[in-house]
Formats: C-alpha cells, sequence, structure tokens
C-alpha cells in the first residue's frame, strides 16, 4: 500500500476502494451494517465482504442490555468486545444500540420488582459502565429505542415506562451525553417512515423533548420493509423534512426490504428499486449522515428464523454474491 492509498483508506473509514462505503463517504454518507457475532466467529466469508463494504457498524444484538447486563454490577461483553475489537482493527466507528428498549430486557430486572429508584440506578449503573467502555469507537448511540406506539401514537406501552415514567427517556439522554459528551444522540424509532398519527407524535414528543432541552442530536428512523407493503417514498421524504425542520440529524439505522418467498426475479429488482431510492434520498439531503442495513447478506438474516415467509431482504445473498439491491446503490452513489 502507498502513503497515499493508505491515508484514503483511512478517511474512507477502512473500506476498500470502490465499495459501497468508500461511495458513500464521497457523498458524506456513513454506509453501515447490523453485525451478527456469531457470523463474526463461526463463518470466514462473512468478515472480508464485512471489512471491505462498510464504515460504521451496529452489534445486531450483543450490546443489548439482556445479552450484557447479567446482575447488580455484573456485565459480560464478550460479544459486544468481539465487535467492537474488529471495528477497532480495521478502523470502522459505530453506532451503539441500544441502552433503553421494551424488548431484550434481562430477566432479573424484568422479574425483580424494584422501585422506581432502584430501577433509575440500574439504568444508571449499565449506561455508566457501557458507554465508556465504547467510547473510542461508537459515535452515535441509540438511546432509547422503541418509544412511541404503533398504532395510535401514543408513548409506547414499556417496562421502563410503566416501572419509571415518561422521564426515563429524559434521564437516559442525559446520562449519556455525561458519559460520552462527543458522542451523537439518537432516539432509535420504528414509527417514523409514514404519514399519520404516529410519526406525528413522534415528532411532537422529540419536539418537546428538545424544548425541555434533552440532549437529542439525531433521530434513527429503522425502515424494516416488505416490497409489497412500502411506504410511499413522498411520503418518506416528508418526513424527513419534518425531522429536518427540527434540526436533527438523520440516521436510516436498521434498512431491510423483504420479499414473499421464493424471490421472483421481478420483485428483486422491485428490492434494488427501493434500495436504490433510499440510497439517493441519503445523497441528496446533508442531514442524512448514515444508512445503516440491517446485516448484509441473506444467510445471516434476522428474517431466517421467523415464521413469516418473508426473506431475503438484504443486499448480498446466501453466498456472498451482490444482488441487484447492491448494483442500484452503487449506482446512486458512484
Ligand atoms: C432484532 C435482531 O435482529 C434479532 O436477532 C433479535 O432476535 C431481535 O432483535 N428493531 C430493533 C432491532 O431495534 O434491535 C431488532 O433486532 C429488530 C427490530
Amino acid at each position: 500500500m502507498t502513503d497515499d492509498s493508505r491515508e484514503d483508506s483511512k478517511q474512507r473509514g477502512g473500506a476498500g476502494a470502490g465499495s459501497l462505503g468508500s461511495l458513500g463517504a464521497r457523498h458524506g454518507v456513513a454506509f453501515g451494517t447490523a453485525v451478527s457475532e456469531y457470523a463474526l466467529r463461526d463463518d470466514g466469508a462473512y468478515a472480508p465482504v464485512l471489512e471491505r463494504e462498510f464504515t460504521i457498524l451496529v452489534a445486531e444484538n450483543a450490546m443489548k442490555m439482556g445479552p450484557t447486563y447479567r446482575g447488580p454490577k455484573e456485565w459480560h461483553f464478550h460479544g459486544a468486545d468481539r465487535i467492537a475489537d474488529f471495528a477497532r482493527q480495521h478502523g470502522k466507528e459505530m453506532r451503539g444500540h441500544t441502552l433503553l428498549w421494551h424488548a431484550m430486557n434481562p430477566p432479573w430486572i424484568l422479574h425483580g420488582d424494584f422501585s422506581r429508584k432502584k430501577l433509575l440506578d440500574l439504568a444508571h449503573d449499565h449506561i455508566f459502565e457501557i458507554v465508556p467502555r465504547y467510547r473510542d469507537v461508537i459515535t452515535a448511540w441509540d438511546v432509547v429505542n422503541e418509544v412511541v406506539e404503533r398504532t395510535d401514537g401514543s408513548l409506547h406501552d414499556t417496562f421502563w415506562l410503566r416501572g419509571v415514567g415518561a422521564d426515563h427517556i429524559d434521564f437516559a439522554f442525559r446520562w449519556v451525553r455525561q458519559a460520552a459528551p462527543d458522542c451523537k444522540l439518537f432516539l432509535n424509532d420504528w414509527v417514523g417512515e409514514g404519514e399519520g398519527a404516529p410519526r406525528q407524535i413522534l415528532h411532537d414528543y422529540i419536539r418537546e423533548a428538545l424544548d425541555r432541552k434533552v440532549p437529542i442530536d439525531g433521530v434513527g428512523l429503522q425502515m424494516h420493509l416488505r416490497i409489497d407493503d412500502m411506504p410511499k417514498f413522498e411520503d418518506i421524504e416528508t418526513a424527513f423534512d419534518r425531522f429536518e425542520a427540527l434540526g436533527l440529524e438523520i440516521h436510516i439505522t436498521e434498512l431491510d426490504i423483504v420479499l414473499p418467498m421464493p424471490a421472483t426475479d421481478e420483485a428483486l429488482e422491485a428490492q434494488a428499486q427501493a434500495y436504490g431510492e433510499f440510497a439517493r434520498i441519503a445523497r441528496e439531503r446533508k442531514s442524512v449522515t448514515a444508512l445503516v442495513v440491517w446485516g448484509f447478506t441473506d444467510k445471516w438474516s434476522c428474517h431466517n428464523s421467523t415464521p413469516e415467509p418473508y426473506e431475503n431482504g438484504l443486499i448480498f445473498d446466501r453466498n456472498y454474491d451482490p444482488k441487484p439491491a447492491y448494483e442500484a446503490i452503487r449506482k446512486a452513489w458512484r
């Protein structure tokens, strides 16, 4: 490697020349993926593609509270460290995912019958343990995940809402800011892509939180989609307009577009077009600074283990060959 090309690859977050990661970087978009700790450990074909294509990584499960927080003052970070060490070795950034969520909570907390004060203490301890540990590599944290109700747009009825109250969200953002002052803080969401009440409530919720001086830097829009039930891109763009108007940074955080199985060529083409549209939006909008796919190979997709007959939502097939969706992103970014 010449000095010049080394410098070049550093600036591109370690992604290979001509990869989607390096193309995205030219447009100010970090191209990322969820990472399975098991695929990284067990599948020799996984790491080279991960290293080549992406500039920002997120642990698919390994940094969640359930897998890490094993008891009062007791944490296990094996899986999380494996991914963070890979990121460090290869000059990648990470998104931290996630601190307070309704799912994958540790059973000892769920069934501990703790008081509000004790739950806040437990959340505080967790945040001040995990956030500083990865401060060198995580540039954005999903501080809370999926807090707005999907149907009526009130706050989602979660363990943390019931046990602490709505202010657990404010506490969490303030603590993470203290624990990692340079990190961007995101509210990661599952309703933001469409039009209608839930998106409006999310918008108003964030606006009010910003008025209360809660340190929210950005909104994460997950985008788990099905090709035969897509939101309109018009509505997606309107949603982006609204969040931008609040001064927020936007990360597309969990994009996957699953197909009814068996997948037809037509469906693969439609999937490619949709991926291309997201890449175009990310390129055109200054506010969109990351486009993260929820896994990259259909071999390791989380949809493979669900009963629904929808799969193959990612940009590489099960043999790690690029799909039309990969080409569509490349075309939008070249
Ligand atoms: C999913 C993982 O992909 C699965 O492996 C796990 O069993 C459940 O969680 N929204 C999120 C992600 O914010 O954390 C979820 O990830 C998918 C939905």
